[in-house]
């Protein structure tokens, strides 16, 4: 029987590279990606111009307003810079009951050029968006996988990605998801409050990038 097509994955502020990347790689899986922007005009230009590098039999990739994708999408990823993420889930949360939001947002700032993790308040930018959207089902990911990687087609990823939410469904939805990505391992770390560890993760990995002049990602051993 052949396999039935997945339901198609949206992205608020799909324009980044962290949205681009992760909807290049799903879209040559099969899976159609939806990207949104605040322009819609420039979520359809990026979204053009990532269907030009799709193999055939790739998901299709169209352009959006993040708006748009809301009302589209059951499944949706937030890829906008967390400074920006509560303002822009204060506009839009009316739209979004009963969707799975993925947060991926890593509340960091440069002091001296260095990577530092910021108090959200919240405990951790994923608790933010379930704090702000009480009817979303919200899974953190994504957040130590970087977004060069996941653009770079020819490079073969080799990593981990930690997933957290109280809904197990809903984990399990963006598992799936993860999976499909060659190179990914979907790793479940428990409920929203371990979120915040996820997410610092990601400054310490910039770190060694500069350290060791390298592209880290993360490997949990032992499981
Ligand atoms: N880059 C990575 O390697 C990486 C890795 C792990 C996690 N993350 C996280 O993923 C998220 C996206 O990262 P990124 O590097 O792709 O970010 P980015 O390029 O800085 O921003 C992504 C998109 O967010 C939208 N945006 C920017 N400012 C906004 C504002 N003030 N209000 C509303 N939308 C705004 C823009 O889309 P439009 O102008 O089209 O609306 C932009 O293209 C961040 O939260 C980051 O912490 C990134």
């Amino acid at each position: 029987m052949p396999e039935t097509r997945p339901q198609a994955v949206g992205f608020l502020g799909g324009t980044g590279p962290l949205g681009r990347g992760l909807a290049l790689r799903l879209a040559v899986s099969g899976v159609d990606v939806l990207l949104g922007s605040r322009d819609q005009s420039r979520g359809r230009e990026i979204a053009a111009d990532l269907s030009g590098q799709l193999p055939p039999g790739s998901g299709e990739a169209t352009g959006a307003s993040n708006r748009e994708v809301l009302e589209r999408c059951a499944l949706v990823l937030i890829t906008i810079p967390y400074q920006a993420m509560g303002a822009t889930l204060e506009e839009l949360r009316p739209l979004a009951p009963g969707r799975i939001l993925v947060s991926t947002a890593v509340p960091m700032e440069f002091l001296g050029g260095v990577p530092h993790p910021v108090t959200t308040g919240f405990g951790s930018a994923t608790e933010q968006v379930a704090q702000l959207c009480p009817d979303s089902l919200v899974v953190g990911a994504f957040h130590t996988v970087a977004a060069g990687q996941l653009l770079k087609l020819d490079h073969t990823l080799d990593e981990d990605v930690l997933l957290t939410a109280h809904d197990s469904a809903a984990k399990e939805r963006v598992s799936d998801l993860v999976e499909r990505i060659p190179g990914l391992r979907p790793v479940d770390a428990g409920s929203l409050d371990s979120a915040r560890f996820c997410e610092q993760l990601t400054p310490l990995l910039l770190r060694l990038n500069r350290l060791h002049r390298a592209h880290t990602g993360i490997r949990i051993t032992g499981l």
